[in-house]
């Protein structure tokens, strides 16, 4: 089976691409810029050409579509990041004559945060509070309302592995001794690591009975900051002290971030945007409905997924 992979030279994008061609798939990468995959199909694509765009779609069964923004400077950006190409994937693939499957990597942001004792489900309305968030919900909403082919859309939670920039930034703080809580309140969060998303995706491909259904994707377990800063420091090896930070004085740490990235051009993980995200109540989620329609009930090996993903950063000079 040809799948086509968009934005598959990222984080996640490339451990989807070497998952696939593990299993014996036929991955195609889609990618805006030179890449290299041993292996494996690369296109490079000017997604703003319609007809490019078709064509390197017009052989393929199935495309994942992973391509998007996390962060941005402002909203336009993260819009035409995550609608707008959205937009185009879905006009090329209703352009195709035969059947081709759509996989959409949204996020748990499309749907928004949750109370700390009631895990959002699928079928709650999308109450995003991220210009992240709302961007990934509107492009749900254009698969949902144009796509004419077989699709599915997949909210993962907050994921971590080798590769990922976002997370280094807490591996980088214990490695100091430090690990820092906003306010005193524990918010319980999902996670998962790049590995069982792409399991995850193996086993919605082997599943041809679910079309047009909505997954929201984790390992089942609800951590809390601290314990996840307990296994960093634990693969570590180190013991590190927990400060606790006013509320009003993260608020201001992070705006100066923002700042920052906006005169450097370069959006940071600490922005605006991201505070509102970590302040909220909890981001748990409700994964029984990938369990019954997939049989997604993956083992939670996050102290041992966390003590590889160090190794990984360590040597590849992260750290
Ligand atoms: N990381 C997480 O915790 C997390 C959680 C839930 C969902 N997701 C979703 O997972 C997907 C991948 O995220 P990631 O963490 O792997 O991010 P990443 O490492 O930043 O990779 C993003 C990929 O998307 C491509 N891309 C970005 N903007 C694009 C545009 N306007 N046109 C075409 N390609 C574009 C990038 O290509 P270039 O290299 O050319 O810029 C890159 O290949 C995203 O859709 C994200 O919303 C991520």
């Amino acid at each position: 089976m040809k799948i086509a992979i968009t934005g598959a030279n990222g984080f996640v994008g490339s451990t989807l691409l070497r998952s696939l061609h593990a299993n014996d798939y036929e991955p195609i990468a889609l990618v805006r810029r030179p890449f290299n995959a041993p292996g494996v199909a690369i296109r490079e694509i000017d997604y703003s050409n319609f007809k490019h765009l078709s064509a390197a779609l017009a052989d393929v069964d199935l495309v994942i579509h992973n391509a998007g923004k996390t962060k941005t400077l402002g909203q336009a950006e993260m819009y035409a990041a995550n609608i707008g190409l959205t937009q185009k994937i879905v006009s090329a693939i209703n352009h195709i004559d035969h059947p081709i499957r759509l996989i959409y990597i949204s996020s748990q942001a499309a749907s928004g945060p949750s109370q700390a004792d009631l895990p959002r489900q699928e079928s709650d309305p999308c109450e995003p509070i991220s210009s992240y968030g709302k961007s990934k919900a509107l492009a749900e909403k254009v698969i949902n309302k144009q796509c004419l082919q077989p699709y599915n859309i997949v909210r993962p939670c907050s994921i971590y592995g080798p590769q990922d920039r976002d997370f280094l930034q807490l591996f980088k703080l214990c490695k100091k001794g430090l690990s820092m809580q906003i306010g005193r309140q524990e918010r319980p969060m999902n996670m998962l690591h790049v590995s069982q998303l792409a399991d995850f995706i193996l086993s919605l491909i082997e599943n041809n009975n679910v079309d047009s259904e909505t997954f929201f994707v984790s390992d089942n377990v609800a951590y809390t900051q601290a314990q996840v800063v307990q296994y960093i420091a634990q693969a570590m090896n180190i013991k590190n002290s927990q400060i606790t930070v006013p509320q009003v004085l993260a608020h201001t740490a992070f705006g100066l971030s923002d700042l920052w990235g906006k005169i450097i051009r370069r959006p940071l993980v600490m922005n605006l945007e991201k505070y509102k995200e970590i302040t909220a109540e909890a981001w748990l989620i409700d994964s029984s409905k990938a369990r019954e329609l997939l049989g997604w009930n993956p083992v939670p090996r996050m102290p041992e997924l966390i003590e590889e993903t160090y190794q990984w950063y360590i040597s590849n000079g992260w750290l």
